[in-house]
């Protein structure tokens, strides 16, 4: 039976269910796929909290230190550096990085481990998201193909098939012509009470409180998780954009980017005219505002409010849900869809461990 051996850099709320999931089909991979994942390093900022690269970390102390971090208590003090723990743990055998970690620092890790000839899959989007001509994202990119040994299927959609579905048609000789997506649940949600006559400051407290946004509301409302998204669309069907050259609209005025979340949230009443009456136009011409991200065939990326006609299932979407529609030669008058939930650490965590299952199969024998 071939052994895997999983590096975990991130375990909170995916990271976190990752190593569950891994802990819970474990034996049943061992029997359907005659494959052994062993989880044998976990950690955060810094590096690895919990190690162990020959025989992999114990499943109920990979449970607990979750349960541990999740609920605030416990040692979470690193011990180990992640590219030490990578080349002793390629050197044991097929190795994967898992990058559930936020922020574009372990671009380093992930370039480091491809060199390594480990593979990597993740649910972090900045690292792919780096400028062009840095370095770590040209090595990012070579292994992003689909045959390559980096997998980011969980980056845009969570768990759905967005990535995937993307490559299939590219490699079958298909032709985009345009990608076009609502990307946020945040925004989802945010608009879907705005068409239903909230105004835009309460809608943003409400879905905030509803728990649909990232701690700080600015994090969503820069318009950058989207742009990272629709960036990681457009490189992934061949066009060289960077994120400086994405047209995005933002609801962070430049004033309150810094200072408190409540400042912020009480600054936001300032744009509710111009959103209100943004609406009103988009109902009066049978339309529904929405915050949508799109690719065209040239690869030119926008980020923004758009009215988007009720009859089509971009305007029909209501709640968080995410929707990607790829319009191609031979979907032309009817686009490829992708639709579902697009946030959530149980469905993020299956998109990373299905790029792990396939990446797998391969990775290991070069
Ligand atoms: N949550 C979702 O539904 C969802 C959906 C799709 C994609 N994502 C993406 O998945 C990633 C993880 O999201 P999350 O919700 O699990 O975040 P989270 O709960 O905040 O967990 C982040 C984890 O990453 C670690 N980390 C942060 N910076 C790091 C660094 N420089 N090096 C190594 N580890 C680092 C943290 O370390 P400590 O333990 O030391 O704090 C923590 O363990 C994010 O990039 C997010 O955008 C999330």
């Amino acid at each position: 039976m071939k052994q895997l051996r999983v590096i975990q850099v991130g375990y909170g709320t995916v990271g976190g269910a990752v190593i569950e999931q891994i802990a819970g089909h474990r034996a049943a991979w061992q029997e359907r796929l005659q494959l052994d994942v062993l989880v044998v390093a976990f950690g955060g900022r810094g590096g690895a909290v919990c190690v162990d690269v020959e025989d992999g970390i114990d499943d109920d102390e990979c449970r607990e230190r979750v349960r541990q971090r999740r609920d605030g208590g416990g040692a979470t003090r690193a011990t180990s550096e992640w590219e030490a723990v990578i080349s002793a743990s390629v050197s044991h055998g097929p190795t994967i990085v898992m990058d559930a970690a936020a922020g574009d620092e372990t671009a380093t890790l992930n370039a480091a481990a491809l060199e390594q000839g480990a593979g990597v899959v993740l649910s972090n989007k900045a690292p792919l998201a780096l400028p062009l001509d840095d370095p770590r994202s040209a090595i990012m990119w070579a292994g992003a193909r689909s045959n390559g040994r980096l997998r980011y299927e969980a980056t845009v959609g969570a768990g759905l098939p967005v990535i995937s579905t993307l490559h299939t048609l590219l490699d079958t000789g298909d032709e985009m012509l345009e990608i076009s997506g609502m990307l946020s649940g945040t925004f989802g949600a945010i608009f879907s009470d705005v068409a239903s006559g909230t105004l835009f400051s309460e809608a943003v407290r409400t879905v905030k409180e509803a728990g649909f946004t990232e701690p700080d509301p600015r994090d969503d409302l820069s318009g950058l998780d989207v742009a990272r998204k629709a960036l990681i669309l457009a490189r992934t069907t061949g066009h060289q954009v960077d994120l400086t050259g994405i047209d995005v609209r933002s609801f962070v005025p430049a004033d309150l980017a810094e200072g408190s979340i409540d400042g912020f949230l009480d600054g936001l009443g300032r744009m509710d005219d111009e959103i209100g009456t943004m609406a009103s136009d988009a109902e009066a011409g049978g339309g529904v505002m929405k915050y949508v991200a799109s690719v065209d065939a040239r690869g030119a990326v926008k980020v923004g409010l758009q009215s988007v006609s009720k009859g089509t299932v971009m305007g029909a979407l209501t709640g968080p849900e995410n929707v990607v529609s790829f319009r191609t030669d031979r979907y032309d008058q009817y686009p490829t869809v992708v639709s579902g939930p697009g946030a959530g650490a149980a469905v993020t965590a299956a998109g990373m461990i299905g790029d792990m299952l396939r990446l797998g199969q391969t990775v290991g024998h070069a």
